[in-house]
Formats: C-alpha cells, sequence, structure tokens
C-alpha cells in the first residue's frame, strides 16, 4: 500500500493567507503522507474521491455561501473521508449549538437566540456592561458589535437588520474580562495540544467592522486547569460519537472569573500551528492515524 493521499481543504484566501497550511503539508509529508491543498469549491485533480483523506482547514469563504458548503461537505463525504466529519461541520455552522452545549451542561456565554417572527423588546438589549449583538452564522466577527448600556435601542436595530436578511440573531452580555484575553485550547483527537490567547476585538462600541484582524496579538498560553476543563467538557457534550480531529475551544472569563465557552470551533479554524514548535507534528499524527483507521 502506498502513502495514504490527503486533502488539506482550503480556499483561493486560504491559499493565500492560511499561514497554518504550509507547516500543515510539510508536518504530513514528514510524517510518511501525501499531501496537498485543495480549495473546496474547485475539482482538485484528483477529485474528492482520490483522495483517503480529506481535512477541511481554511475554507474561510464559506459563511455568504453556507448552504453550497454544506451540500459539498456532504457529496465530499460521501466518497472520501471528511474531518471533521459533515453532520458535526453542519451542526457547527450555526452558534446556535451553543445553546444544545448550555443545556447539556457546558458553561456558555449566555446567549440569547432570536429567530425572524420572533418577538422581543427593547429590555432584551441592556445588559450590565451592554450586551453584543452578532449573527448566528458567522465568522471574524463579520456583522458583530458591542452596545454599552442604555443603547440597547441601537443593538435591537441590529438584530432587526439580521433578522430582515432572514437571519437568526444572537444576543449575549458583553463579558468585559475579555479585555484581559480571550483563550483559544487547541485540541488534535480529543488531546490538548497548545493554547493562545488573544486580544479582544469589540473595542468600538456601536462599531461594525467587518475587516478587524481577525486574532489580534495572538500569542502562546499556558491555560489553567479551569480553561482545560471547561474545554474537555464542551468537546465531551459534542454530539458525535469519537473525538473532533482538531477542535478550538474559544474561551473568555466570566464575572465571576469562570472561563465560558464563546466558540467551539469544528470547521475551519486558524490553529495557530506556528505558535507552537510541535503543534505541526501533532495534527499530522493525528491525521496519519485516521487515515489507518479503514
Ligand atoms: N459576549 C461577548 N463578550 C465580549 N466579547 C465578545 C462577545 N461576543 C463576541 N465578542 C468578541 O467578538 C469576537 C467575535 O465573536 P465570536 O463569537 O467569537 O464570533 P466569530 O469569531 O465566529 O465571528 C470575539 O473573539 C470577542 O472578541
Ligand atoms: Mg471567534
Amino acid at each position: 500500500m502506498g502513502a495514504a493521499r490527503v486533502a488539506v481543504v482550503t480556499s483561493a484566501t486560504g491559499l493565500d493567507e492560511d499561514t497554518d497550511l504550509p507547516l500543515l503539508l510539510e508536518a504530513l509529508r514528514s510524517a510518511g503522507l501525501s499531501a496537498e491543498p485543495a480549495a473546496w469549491d474547485t475539482d482538485p485533480r484528483r477529485g474528492w474521491a482520490g483522495y483517503d483523506l480529506a481535512v477541511i482547514r481554511s475554507t474561510w469563504d464559506y459563511v455568504g455561501r453556507i448552504d453550497e458548503f454544506l451540500a459539498w461537505a456532504d457529496a465530499a463525504a460521501r466518497v472520501t473521508r471528511l474531518w471533521n466529519p459533515a453532520p458535526l461541520v453542519r451542526w457547527n455552522s450555526d452558534k446556535g449549538y451553543l445553546l444544545d452545549l448550555a443545556g447539556r451542561g457546558v458553561p456558555v456565554v449566555p446567549t440569547r437566540c432570536i429567530v425572524p417572527g420572533d418577538t422581543y423588546v427593547e429590555e432584551d438589549f441592556e445588559g450590565t456592561h451592554g450586551v453584543v449583538v452578532k449573527p448566528s452564522v458567522s465568522a471574524g466577527a463579520r456583522d458583530t458589535a458591542r452596545y454599552e448600556p442604555g443603547r440597547g435601542a441601537d443593538a435591537e436595530r441590529h438584530a432587526r437588520m439580521l433578522l430582515g436578511q432572514g437571519r437568526t440573531a444572537l444576543v449575549q452580555p458583553y463579558l468585559p474580562l475579555v479585555e484581559e484575553g480571550e483563550r483559544a485550547l487547541v485540541f488534535f483527537a480529543g488531546t490538548f495540544s497548545h493554547a493562545i490567547r488573544k486580544q479582544a476585538l469589540l473595542t468600538e462600541p456601536g462599531e461594525m467592522d467587518n475587516d478587524r484582524a481577525a486574532h489580534p496579538g495572538a500569542a502562546l498560553h499556558m491555560p489553567t486547569e479551569a480553561e482545560l476543563r471547561t474545554a474537555r467538557a464542551a468537546l465531551a457534550a459534542v454530539p458525535a460519537p469519537g473525538e473532533p480531529l482538531f477542535a478550538r475551544v474559544d474561551l473568555v472569563l466570566d464575572g465571576s472569573r469562570e472561563p465560558v465557552l464563546m466558540e467551539l470551533e469544528l470547521i475551519e479554524p486558524n490553529l495557530f500551528l506556528g505558535l507552537d514548535p510541535r503543534g505541526p507534528e501533532r495534527l499530522a499524527l493525528a491525521v496519519a492515524a485516521a487515515a489507518r483507521e479503514a
């Protein structure tokens, strides 16, 4: 049997800008796999069926094309082994999963989901430290803003805009300790690899800025026991048998300094492979193990 063939799934933007991509390709080749990048929305050289495994990584342009992307994931999963699995990708593509996880006892940022047709009042958009309004399908803080106390009418207008576009709006209290840094814990096949800390994004209240740097000031971070516990609880509550091949668990501290889940990223997270010298190898070994499973 020759080397297992792995597609690292990206996008036009990812091919240019994904700093994890060259590191992962090199580590996969060092681990004895045949690896090549392939944009999800183009037919790769071998066709998806020509790969033993396809690992979704920097498919960053899917947010505005979610139906097309999920259909691609289903189709690819019929002809190759897709990681993470297509049903998990679908579940994770809508931040409504936060409510599922909260229902399973995971500490998450308190989240109210408003779907088109729901009724709401201005008070739903007030909180001690203000609120954050965001679409349920998003990435890179797109169409996301924070509103200070007393600005509930502005926050409500934001939600109404999203609902008017047929989107679901999420309303959360603004957690000010995000200003001490959001944490991102990276796991491969259920095993913790490394973590980073990054600066807060919503520094300007009332502003929607779709060109923000996604991970300002990202630096290696040593997670606390409490952070690891919350991250593991989130992973344990994922509605799938077995462990995701890769996961990034984003946490912030709440008012009692307890880490709570902001986001569980199972589709296309930046894994900050350049910040931990062993990171690329750990992911490559997890991919190699997945490739060996019949
Ligand atoms: N409830 C919140 N409290 C404080 N900051 C928030 C809150 N929600 C979002 N943010 C800020 O906005 C950023 C983007 O929000 P997030 O929920 O991670 O969505 P995405 O990364 O998918 O756009 C976060 O990294 C954080 O800096
Ligand atoms: Mg995020």
